[in-house]
């Protein structure tokens, strides 16, 4: 049966998913196999005839005039026309690709580009000195497979150019290195976390053991290389590196910090500011010590900095300020605080700058903080990582697709959108099948069917009727020659230049992977925040056009609603209403804001559970928000909530990659653990993830917090009773005992293990109404509900008889009017439902 058929097929495409990859090394040119066995684990470089896509393109060269170096050196392949290699990976990961060149007499006309995934234009051989080994690192985010390594010489007519490569390493990058990273931009005026960071294509540039000697691949798990950092040291001479530690480094395993990330030797050691200069006089108290490293203009940077608490080891009074290009990227860092008070225990921390707009240096500093005690401050490692720029590149401001007008570019556009067109239909075709097979093979009521065990396929549940049109426009969205889409909500890019002075660096308001959100007024006064991607990049193109279509179909008062959009040149551009707060987060920690009282807070909560709710049923299926958490929880000048990023870009493009790489989606410390687990996402993941945010919200603390997982800390103060050892200080004593029970009682449930546990959305939006009505009222508590557990029904009946001539039916109603009618009728609908459901005891 074609049904069958294709199950099977959607099996065998997920378990291709699952198996592991081993590592590639090939020793370019040659025709043997060459062990490096003093590495650990020892690495076989095997000839690399059979990666080659087009064999008889290329040449070989080799030379062993410089026996000294290592056999892989002395062979190369030669390429006199573009020509690639062609592997097998496991896509939706990170690899490590490492390039080693050196040129021969025979080579020294080596001039050539190297391109990775037919997209990313990786190096340069200008930058190459051939003279001696150059190794080269890029860490890729590859979303398909094949991967393609593209070498191109340069075309000249006048002599041959060529290019070549001496040996090449491709390694998966081990998931704890840079998955579920949140690195901080750091800006001159403001800094902010960047979620769901997911670097593209980044060079290694450099890696550095602070204070330390030369780490070789001999003692490097993932043969990496990390050199001494003496050479980059600005003031030498007041600085001191003979600070060594001789226990054990602790790795904390549980956040993913192990050896692969850095190797001991690393953390063992470290450089520090030399105190005694200040006694010579050499210095006043306060110095800054600096490393200063070669940056090319106009690239972001990702650094990552290592440390260690085994100096001064879980000192409180020991801390100390980080400054990335003079810019404050870390004040009071404290080790001890840092690693829960745990000695000898690692930690690093990520950020992403811009290159210094001077052209000078990129400067990585460390300096004393006012009141600590002692006076110095430490590093142990450092990475430096240059981010790809707009181009695609990590060269300069060109790349391999907008450069390119010759045949030859296009064939690596129709090569980009071939198999993401097929792979898209595939996928649309399988669910399609599926979901009928489903329906046919289940005839149960969908309410059976909403709670039985969640199902792998759930995830594209969505209403055949509304949103498979949605989907299948959205599959033709890949077709660059689609029309565009006639919404009436498109805005012209004079306007949207217009509403924000041209795009003036004042103006942003936000900023991430997928490029900056700018304030803006249009010209009927309109106030608007604008997502622009960054100019010329047309990857998110699917992505994009998907979230037009769909949230122009949702419209809801807790809901940020799209205003219009466009898509002019190569310019995406989405325009939301503005929300003059901002985010909830921003309310609880990290900002000087006013502090939201327990009602206002209560308040937030409820509108926002009101969002998701109508993501959750206004459809038959329900809609399933993937990303919340407090960032994404707008507020507006009235402090009312509204959910916004509603995930939803995630629904329509690429069905395929939404399931093989759920466990990227979602934020770190929000993420469902059952989700993560088995990779079912059910409306219950968002359930989850909203009681994080309610505790966010009670204890006004981040979700992860030097390590600490929020969730798992107010669940263990919950059941001990001790939660007001986490509530936010500002809240202590202004909060009805009985409104916490309730409130933090909910919060709980929706932290259950499994997704089956947890309450309905309806459900945690009745508690939180009565959470606050507890507030107001004082209502004394019945002893009914003293039981210890959740029950609605019975808080339903109590709140009705409570206030007859009110029913929260009627209230709700009337809040809800004044919105689009359709909005208004599904409110009415659901009110309805939950009412009668819980009037019925039927709610859970
Ligand atoms: C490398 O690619 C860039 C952009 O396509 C191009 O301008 C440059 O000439 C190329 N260099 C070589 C050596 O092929
Ligand atoms: C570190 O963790 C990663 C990912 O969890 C794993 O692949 C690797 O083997 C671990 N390394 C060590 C030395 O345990
Ligand atoms: C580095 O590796 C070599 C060879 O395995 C070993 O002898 C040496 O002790 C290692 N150095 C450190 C600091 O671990
Ligand atoms: C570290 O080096 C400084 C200056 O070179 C020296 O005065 C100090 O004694 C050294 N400390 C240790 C522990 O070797
Ligand atoms: C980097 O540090 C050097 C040495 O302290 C200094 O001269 C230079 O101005 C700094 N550059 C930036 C951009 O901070
Ligand atoms: C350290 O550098 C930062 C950033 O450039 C600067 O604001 C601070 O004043 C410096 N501290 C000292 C003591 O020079
Ligand atoms: C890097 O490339 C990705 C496309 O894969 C793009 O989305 C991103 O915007 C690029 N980075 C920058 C800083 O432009």
């Amino acid at each position: 049966m074609a049904n069958k058929k294709l199950l099977s097929l959607a099996f065998s495409l997920l378990l291709s998913f699952t198996s592991a990859f081993s590592p590639i090394f090939l020793n370019c040119g040659s025709s043997i196999s060459t062990t490096i066995s003093s590495d650990n684990p020892s690495r076989t470089f095997t000839p690399d005839e059979g990666y080659l896509l087009s064999p008889s393109n290329s040449k070989i060269a080799s030379d062993s005039s410089s026996s000294s170096l290592p056999s892989i050196y002395s062979t190369a392949r030669i390429f006199d026309s573009p020509s690639s290699y062609r592997f097998e990976v496991d896509p939706n990961a990170f690899y490590i690709l490492r390039l080693h060149f050196l040129a021969f007499p025979s080579t020294s006309a080596a001039l050539f580009n190297v391109s990775a995934l037919d997209r990313y234009l990786l190096l340069s051989s200008t930058s190459l000195s051939f003279s001696s080994p150059s190794i080269k690192e890029f860490l890729l985010w590859v979303d398909t497979s094949p991967l393609h390594l593209t070498f191109s010489p340069a075309p000249n007519s006048n002599s041959q150019q060529i290019a070549l490569i001496n040996a090449l390493e491709l390694i998966s990058s081990p998931a704890n290195i840079l998955k579920n990273i949140q690195p901080t931009y750091i800006t001159e005026n403001q800094n902010f976390p960047l979620d769901n960071f997911v670097p593209k294509a980044m060079e290694t540039v450099y890696r550095i053991n602070v204070g330390g000697p030369r780490i070789t691949p001999v003692n490097d798990t993932l043969w990496r290389t990390w050199e001494p950092d003496d050479s980059f040291v600005f003031n030498l001479a007041l600085s001191l590196n003979n600070f060594t530690s001789t226990q054990q480094i602790k790795y904390p395993t549980e956040n993913g910090l192990n050896s692969t990330v850095a190797p001991e030797m690393v953390y063992s050691t470290a450089r520090t500011l030399d105190t005694t200069a200040i006694a010579d006089g050499m210095a006043n108290v306060n110095f800054n010590l600096t490393w200063s490293f070669n940056a090319s203009p106009n690239f972001q940077y990702f650094i990552r900095m290592h440390f260690c608490n085994n100096w001064f080891p879980s000192l409180p009074t020991f801390f100390f300020e980080v400054y990335l290009n003079g810019f404050s990227a870390k004040k009071d860092l404290n080790p001890g605080r840092q690693t829960n008070w745990n000695m000898m225990v690692p930690f690093y921390l990520d950020f992403v700058v811009d290159s210094p707009s001077s052209g000078g240096p990129l400067n990585v500093s460390i300096g004393p903080a006012s009141n600590s005690n002692p006076i110095n401050a430490m590093l142990n490692g450092l990475e430096i990582m240059k981010l790809n720029n707009s181009f695609l590149s990590l060269v300069g401001p060109f790349g391999l697709v907008q450069t390119d007008n010759n045949n030859h570019g296009k064939s690596h556009l129709v090569l980009i959108l071939i198999p993401s067109v097929l792979g898209g239909l595939l996928l649309f075709l399988l669910f399609l099948v599926l979901g009928t097979y489903r329906r046919r093979k289940q005839p149960k009521s969908p309410k059976e069917q909403k709670e039985t065990t969640p199902e792998s396929w759930t995830q594209y549940n969505i209403e055949p009727k509304t949103d498979v049109s949605v989907l299948r426009a959205s599959s033709n969205f890949t077709n660059p020659d689609s029309p565009r889409l006639k919404l009436g909500l498109h805005i012209s890019f004079t306007d949207i230049a217009f509403a924000t002075s041209n795009f003036d660096e004042k103006l942003v308001i936000g900023s991430g992977g997928f490029g900056k959100v700018y304030k803006g007024v249009l010209r009927d006064g309109t106030k608007v925040a604008i997502k622009r991607s960054m100019p010329g990049n047309r990857q998110g193109y699917p992505e994009f056009q998907t979230e037009i279509v769909v949230l122009s179909r949702i419209r809801h008062r807790h809901l940020v609603s799209l205003i219009g959009y466009c898509e002019e040149q190569s310019e995406m551009i989405l325009v939301y209403e503005y929300m003059e707060k901002g985010s909830l987060k921003n309310y609880l920690y990290g900002f000087d804001l006013p502090c939201l009282s327990w009602k206002q807070r209560l308040e937030v909560c409820i509108g926002a559970a009101r969002g998701l709710q109508y993501l959750h049923t206004a459809y038959a299926q329900s809609i399933i928000h993937r990303d919340v958490k407090s960032t994404n929880i707008l507020l507006d000048e009235n402090f009312a909530a509204k959910v916004s990023d509603f995930g939803l870009s995630r629904l329509g493009p690429s069905l395929g990659e939404t399931h093989v790489s759920t466990a990227v989606k979602g934020t770190f410390g929000y993420l469902d653990p059952e989700y993560f687990k088995i990779q079912k996402l059910t409306d219950k993941s968002d359930i989850y993830s909203f009681g994080v945010v309610l505790f966010e919200v009670l204890c006004a603390r981040p979700a992860i917090d030097d390590y600490v997982n929020l969730a798992e800390l107010a669940l263990n103060c919950q059941r001990q009773g001790q939660l007001e050892k986490i509530i936010d200080p500002k809240l202590v004593g202004k909060i009805n005992e009985n409104s916490l029970r309730k409130f933090a009682e909910t919060a709980a449930k929706c932290l259950a293990d499994y997704g089956v546990d947890r309450p309905s959305i309806g459900n945690v939006l009745w508690n939180l109404e009565y959470a606050l009505q507890l507030q107001e009222t004082q209502l004394r508590r019945e002893p009914f509900e003293d039981s210890g557990t959740v029950d609605v029904s019975e808080i339903a009946v109590a709140t009705v008889r409570r206030s007859p001539s009110s029913s929260r039916l009627k209230i709700e109603v009337e809040e809800d009017e004044g919105i689009a009618g359709t909005t208004r009728e599904f409110s009415e609908m659901t009110t309805r439902m939950v009412f009668s459901q819980l009037v019925t005891g039927d709610g859970r």
